[in-house]
């Protein structure tokens, strides 16, 4: 297993393991493969890290993606996705929209202090409890050090067991929680 940076070519394994892995009832899990991949893609900038685990053939195991820039790349792909999620919408009234409310809706949340965001973190379901996603995380925490950025956050749905259990042991700590999330912070201490 190696993890590398995440390549435009990884865009439909990346797709094909959020598939297998995220929980349902996270908005993303109401999107067509299509508009997935595009809202990976939005997210893959060089100001971004956006890393892969992918095993000996090349087939992505895993991947994390965060930055100071993901809150902006999701505004913009909220911007360029209108139709589709006016279509996700209406198959899924109750909960996806629910979801862009609360994430539209000004001075609704509380604001994390960490601005740099850990987004999306997943391994596919066949390989999980390996140790691939704490390897993940210990290669983003490396890029943020030689960054010199020392402390980032996630938010998290407060349903997601495993997620969460993952995040503790990951030593990330509380900083507030909302109606069905949690708001985590870690900072990154030298080894
Ligand atoms: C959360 C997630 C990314 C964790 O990835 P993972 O690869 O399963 O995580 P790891 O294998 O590194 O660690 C999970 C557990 O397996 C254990 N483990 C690590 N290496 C192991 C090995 N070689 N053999 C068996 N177990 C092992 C770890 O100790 C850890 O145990 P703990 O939870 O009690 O600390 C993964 O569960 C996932 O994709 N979830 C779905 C997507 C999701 O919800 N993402 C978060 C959205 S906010």
């Amino acid at each position: 297993m190696l993890i590398r940076k995440l390549e435009a070519a990884d865009l439909d394994g990346v797709v094909a393991v959020h598939k297998t892995s995220y929980p349902k009832g996270h908005l993303t899990s109401f999107f067509p493969a299509s508009m997935l991949k595009d809202y990976y893609a939005s997210m893959v900038s060089d100001i971004n890290i956006a890393l892969v685990a992918v095993s000996t053939e090349n087939q992505v195991l895993g991947f994390v993606i965060g930055g100071n820039e993901v809150k902006k790349d999701f505004k913009k792909f909220i911007t360029n996705n209108i139709y589709g999620l006016t279509m996700v919408s209406i198959r899924n009234p109750v909960s996806a929209v629910s979801y862009l409310l609360n994430f539209l809706k000004p001075g609704r949340r509380v604001a994390s202090k960490a601005k740099t965001r850990l987004l999306s973190i997943a391994v596919s379901s066949s390989q999980q409890g390996t140790g691939i996603g704490h390897k993940l995380i210990k290669a983003f925490e490396d890029i943020l050090s030689s960054r010199n950025v020392y402390f980032y956050g996630l938010s998290v749905k407060k349903d997601n067991q495993s997620a969460k259990k993952f995040y503790d042991r990951a030593g990330f700590v509380i900083e507030f929680e909302t109606s069905d999330g949690l708001y985590y912070y870690k900072k990154i201490t030298a080894e």
